[in-house]
C-alpha cells in the first residue's frame, strides 16, 4: 500500500451482530483518519482478492463451544487450504480482534486460530491479538478501547497523514448512512413486509404458561405449524426475529413527535456505495414499520449511541453529559448510568429529551434488532410439520423502578393462535447420538428443551436407554413437562432424576444428583460407551457438571482426579460429551 492508497479492509464474523458493530466502529474511526474503508462479513467478501489486500482488520466472535460464526465458515475453510504457500499473504499487514466470553472454556478460539493461521500464511501482525470479553464490566469495549488505541497509533506511524491533513475531530458530525426520500402520493411501493430470503412462516398453535402463576419465572410452551419444506433435525435451533409491541411503538412515535409522518412511505438511499439496506427490510419503509419490525429501540445502547446523540441535543448540559459518557474517561459513569441498570435506548432518549433526532440519522442511532435463538423442544419425526419451543420470558429487576424485559420474549408471550412468526433453522451444536448407545441428558430449566427433542426422537426409534437429569427450583412450581417425563418413565423409556434446588434447606442441583448416581453414570457413560448431552445456563453449570462427571470416575473407577478430568476432556473431543449452553 502506498501513502496515497490508505485502503483499509475490515472483515467480520458474527453470530449475533456485535462483531459487525465493532467492525463498523473501526471503519468510522478509520474514515476520521482518512483511510478508505470497506466492511464485509468474511463470507460476503470475494476471497480471490485477498492476496492483493495490504491492510486488513479481522473482527470475529465465538459461538457454540469455541466455534466460529456461520458467516465466516467458508472464508475460514478457504484459509485452511493446504495448497496455500507459506508466503501467500506476505504483503498483508493485519490485526485480529476476537469477541468472546471468558466464562466459556474455549475463550475466543476462532480469533486465536485465525491470528495463528494468518501468521502461517506470511501476513504480518500490526499489533498483538485483542481479546474482547463479555465478562469485563464494560463489555467488549473493556479490551477494544486499548486495542484500538494501539492499532491507530501503529497505523498512523506507518501511514502518517500528508502535510496539511488532520484527523477529523470526533466533534464533527459524521454523514448519515442513508438519506430519506418520502414517496409521492400514488408512487409505486413494494411490499413492506418482505421476509428475509431464508425466513419461513410458522403459525402459532399453542402459547401456554408451564410454570405456576405464582412462580417468579414465567416459562411458556409454544407449538407452531410449519410448512412441508421447512425441515429440521432433533437438536436444531429456531431463530426468530423479534418485534416490538405496537402500543409501545406508538409511545415512541409520540415521543419523537412523528405522529403525522409515522405511516408515510419512504425510501432509504445509501450515501455510499458500500452501504446497503438489509434485504429483508424491503424497498420502502414507514417509521412505524421500522420501529415495530427492525429497530432495537428497547435494546441496550452501544457507546456510539451516546456519541451520536450528543450532536442532536439542544441543552448544553445534556450534550456535555453524553459526550462525557462516550469518552474513555467517562466509562465508569456510562457503566453506572446505562449498563449496570440496563437502561434501554428509549429510556435514555426520554432522559435526554432535548435531543431532536433528524429522521435520516435514525438508523445510525438505533441498530437493528438481532435475531434470537431457541432450542427446538420437539422431534420432527414425533411431531411432523410442528415445532415446539420452551421459552423463559425474560424479566428481572435492577435499581430502576420498571422491571427489565427481554425484547423478543416480551413479544412472544403476546402471540395468539393463528399469528405468523418468520423463522430460520440453525444447526444446533449437539447431534443425536447413535440410537444403540445409552444417552445421559443433563437439562436444568429451559435447558431441557433440546433434551425433549432428542428424547421424543429416540423413543420413535425405540431407543429406550435414556437418562435425564432435570433441575428446577420447586417440584410444584417449575417442574416443566413433569407428567410427560413421568409417563416415559412408566413406559420404560426414561430414567428420570430431578434436582429441586429450593425444596429443602440445602441447595441441590443437577451436579449433586450426578454425583449421587455415580454408579449409574459410570455404568452408562464409561462402561457402555454412552453419550452425555448438556444444555442450559452457560455460567457455572457446564463446569460443575464436567466436574461431577470426573468425580464419578474417581468414585466408581478409582481414578486419580487429574486422570479423571482428562478422561472427561477426551470424552468431549470424541463428541461423546456435547453441550449447548447460553447465557
Ligand atoms: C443456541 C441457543 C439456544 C437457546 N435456547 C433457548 C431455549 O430453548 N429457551 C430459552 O428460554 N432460551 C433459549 N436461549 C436463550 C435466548 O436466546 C435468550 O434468552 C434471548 O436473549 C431471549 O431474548 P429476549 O429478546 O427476550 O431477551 P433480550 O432482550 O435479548 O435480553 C436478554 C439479556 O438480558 C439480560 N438478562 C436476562 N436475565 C437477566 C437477569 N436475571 N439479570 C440481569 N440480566 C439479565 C442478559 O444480558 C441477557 O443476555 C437460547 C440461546 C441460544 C444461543
Ligand atoms: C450460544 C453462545 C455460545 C458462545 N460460546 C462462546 C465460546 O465458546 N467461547 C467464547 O469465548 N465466547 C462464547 N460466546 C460469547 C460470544 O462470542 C460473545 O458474546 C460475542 O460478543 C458475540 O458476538 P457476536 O454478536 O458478534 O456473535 C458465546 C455466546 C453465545 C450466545
Amino acid at each position: 500500500m502506498t501513502q496515497g492508497d490508505r485502503n483499509l479492509l475490515i472483515l467480520y464474523g458474527t453470530e449475533t451482530g456485535t462483531a459487525q458493530d465493532v467492525a463498523e466502529r473501526i471503519a468510522r474511526e478509520g474514515r476520521r483518519r482518512h483511510f478508505r474503508t470497506r466492511v464485509f462479513a468474511m463470507d460476503e467478501y470475494d476471497k480471490s482478492n485477498l492476496v492483493s489486500e495490504s491492510l486488513v482488520v479481522f473482527v470475529c466472535s465465538t459461538t457454540g463451544q469455541g466455534g466460529q460464526p456461520a458467516n465466516m465458515t467458508k472464508f475460514w475453510r478457504f484459509l485452511l487450504r493446504k495448497s496455500h504457500s507459506p508466503t501467500v499473504l506476505s504483503h498483508m499487514k493485519f490485526g485480529v480482534f476476537g469477541l468472546g466470553d471468558s466464562s466459556y472454556i474455549k475463550f475466543n478460539f476462532p480469533a486465536k486460530k485465525l491470528h495463528k493461521r494468518l501468521l502461517q500464511l506470511g501476513a504480518q501482525a500490526l499489533v498483538p491479538r485483542g481479546d474482547g470479553d463479555d465478562q469485563h464490566y464494560l463489555g467488549v469495549d473493556g479490551a477494544l478501547d486499548p486495542w484500538l488505541e494501539d492499532l491507530w497509533k501503529t497505523l498512523m506511524d506507518i501511514y502518517p497523514l500528508p502535510n496539511g491533513m488532520e484527523i477529523v475531530s470526533a466533534d464533527v458530525l459524521p454523514e448519515a448512512t442513508f438519506a430519506v426520500r418520502f414517496l409521492e402520493d400514488g408512487e409505486q411501493v413494494s411490499a413492506l413486509d418482505l421476509a428475509d430470503v431464508d425466513d419461513k412462516p410458522a403459525k402459532v398453535i399453542v402459547n401456554r404458561r408451564v410454570t405456576a402463576e405464582d412462580h417468579f419465572q414465567e416459562v411458556r410452551h409454544f407449538e407452531f405449524d410449519i410448512e412441508n419444506d421447512a425441515t429440521y433435525s432433533a437438536g436444531d435451533v429456531m431463530v426468530i426475529r423479534p418485534r416490538n409491541l405496537p402500543d409501545e411503538i406508538q409511545t415512541v412515535i409520540n415521543h419523537f413527535g412523528w405522529q403525522d409522518i409515522a405511516d408515510k412511505p419512504f425510501a432509504l438511499i445509501p450515501n455510499h456505495a458500500d452501504n446497503r439496506v438489509p434485504l429483508h427490510w424491503g424497498k420502502t419503509h414507514t417509521i412505524r414499520h421500522l420501529f415495530e419490525h427492525h429497530l432495537d429501540i428497547f435494546g441496550r445502547p452501544r457507546r456510539y449511541f451516546f456519541e451520536l446523540l450528543s450532536f442532536f441535543t439542544t441543552d448544553p448540559l445534556h450534550s456535555e453529559k453524553l459526550r462525557e459518557m462516550a469518552s474513555p474517561s467517562g466509562q465508569d459513569e456510562l457503566y453506572s448510568y446505562a449498563y449496570r441498570p440496563k437502561r434501554t435506548m428509549f429510556e435514555i432518549l426520554q432522559d435526554f429529551h432535548s435531543a431532536k433526532i433528524p429522521l435520516r440519522y435514525l438508523l445510525d442511532l438505533i441498530p437493528e434488532m438481532r435475531p434470537r435463538s431457541f432450542s427446538i423442544s420437539s422431534s420432527p419425526i414425533a411431531c411432523p410439520h410442528k415445532i415446539h419451543l420452551t421459552v423463559a420470558i425474560i424479566q428481572y429487576k435492577t435499581k430502576l423502578k420498571t422491571p427489565r424485559t427481554g425484547v423478543c420474549t416480551k413479544w412472544m408471550r403476546t402471540l395468539q393462535p393463528g399469528d405468523i412468526v418468520p423463522f430460520r433453522i440453525k444447526r444446533g451444536t449437539m447431534k443425536l447420538p447413535p440410537i444403540e448407545a445409552p444417552l445421559l441428558m443433563v437439562g436444568p430449566g429451559t435447558g431441557v428443551a433440546p433434551m425433549r427433542s432428542f428424547l421424543q426422537e429416540r423413543i420413535q426409534f425405540n431407543a429406550r436407554d435414556n437418562t435425564l437429569f432435570f433441575g428446577c427450583r420447586y417440584r410444584e412450581k417449575d417442574y416443566i413437562y413433569q407428567s410427560e417425563f413421568e409417563q416415559y418413565e412408566k413406559d420404560g423409556s426414561l430414567s428420570l432424576v430431578a434436582a429441586f434446588s429450593r425444596d429443602q434447606e440445602d441447595k441441590i442441583y443437577v451436579q449433586h444428583r450426578i454425583k449421587e448416581h455415580s454408579a449409574l453414570v459410570y455404568q452408562k457413560v464409561f462402561n457402555q460407551n454412552g453419550y452425555v448431552l448438556l444444555s442450559g445456563n452457560a455460567l457455572r453449570m457446564p463446569i460443575d457438571v464436567a466436574d461431577a462427571l470426573a468425580e464419578c470416575l474417581v468414585i466408581e473407577g478409582g481414578m486419580e482426579r487429574q486422570q479423571a478430568e482428562k478422561f472427561v476432556k477426551d470424552l468431549e473431543k470424541e463428541g461423546r460429551f456435547q453441550q449447548e449452553c447460553w447465557s
